[in-house]
């Protein structure tokens, strides 16, 4: 048993050298390498351990044929191996994927917002209309549709459907089917018709969050704005409202952050307005709330530093590979 140990170490330390993997496979594996030579020694071994010791070469065997097919298929990918572990946790950290980094932000607003009481749900995709526009008090005509450019979906029925553009519309299907007192979330993507560039895609990511109840305020909105970005953020962060306009909300603002001595615009929201809460049979006047539609591509690029959207969802593993990887 000793002699087979002594092989496995000794290959063991020739992997380390600079020794050629056809070298290393001569010497082991070959016509006349230790392995075979090893076989041969079954002969001389006393008749009630012949049998172990020829198990415990032939697992030897298979080991050293695992690890040098490892090394070359390693070596094809174009990758070095200069010191070979038996295993290489290296290699298959490598090829296991994680998370991509838009993922990862929406999950850690969703943990967030969780301790306060947010439900997370989904809405949908293809929207109508009716819940991507009119709904949200954004009648036909009305010239904020234009803001947004859409991707229509032409159905059998001529309904018209199309790709939401923003994630509002969940907020009018849960309030159609739940009674306030409402705290949720609804992460998702969105579409845009436009020409992209290094700030615009036409798929990207929104998280919409909608706060009905009878006392909420603008200044509850602020308060949980600065405990999510100082959560997210993992330090104190400085948030201001801007004035802006929605059609859904009344008053409407952008939540600006202050990151590296600059106020930078990372979400839309406002106080619901009136009228959707009319649209959606809440006509009960002490029942009031907020909105928000955070832009997630936006946020990772800002935490990472990203100065062109589009390497987002490239596709290139180098690129997701370093930005998704765990701190
Ligand atoms: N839906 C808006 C947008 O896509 C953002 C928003 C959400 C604004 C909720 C106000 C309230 O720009």
């Amino acid at each position: 048993m000793e002699y087979i140990d002594k092989i496995k170490s000794l290959f063991e330390s020739d992997l380390k050298s600079k020794i050629s993997k056809i070298d290393l496979k001569n010497k082991y594996l070959g016509r006349k390498g230790l392995i075979s030579e090893a076989f041969k020694e079954i002969k001389n071994i006393p008749l009630d351990q012949k049998s172990k010791f020829g198990d415990e070469l032939n697992i030897l065997k298979s080991y050293l044929e695992k690890i040098l097919l490892e090394k070359e298929n390693f070596e094809q990918d174009g990758m070095k191996m200069d010191a070979l572990a038996p295993i290489n946790l290296t290699y298959l950290n490598q090829t296991s994927g994680h998370l991509s980094a838009v993922t990862q932000t929406i999950i850690k607003i969703q943990e967030i917002l969780s301790k306060i009481g947010f439900a997370t749900i989904i809405g949908l995709e293809k929207e109508n209309e009716s819940y991507n526009f009119d709904l949200l008090n954004i009648p036909k005509n009305h010239p904020a549709r234009d803001v947004w450019d859409t991707i229509w979906i032409q159905d059998k029925d001529n309904n018209k459907n199309l790709l939401r553009t923003h994630t509002s519309p969940s907020q009018i299907r849960y309030l159609e089917k739940n009674k306030p007192p409402i705290r949720i979330i609804a992460p998702g993507k969105v579409y845009r018709y436009e020409a992209t560039d290094s700030t615009h895609e036409t798929c990207f990511h929104q998280i919409e969050g909608l706060v009905i109840d009878k006392k909420t305020s603008i200044a509850t909105f602020k308060g949980v704005m600065e405990y999510l970005f100082t959560n997210l953020f993992g330090r104190e962060m400085q948030i201001r409202l801007r004035p802006s306009y929605f059609p859904f909300t009344e008053p409407s603002f952008e939540i600006d952050i202050l990151f590296k001595d600059k106020w930078l615009e990372i979400c839309g929201a406002g106080m619901v307005h009136r009228q959707v809460l009319k649209n959606v049979g809440i006509e009960d006047q002490s029942h009031q709330g907020f909105a928000f539609g955070i832009g997630v591509e936006r946020l990772v690029m800002l935490i990472s530093g990203l100065d062109d959207i589009r390497y987002i969802h490239s596709g290139d593993l180098r690129f997701l590979y370093q930005l998704g990887k765990k701190s």
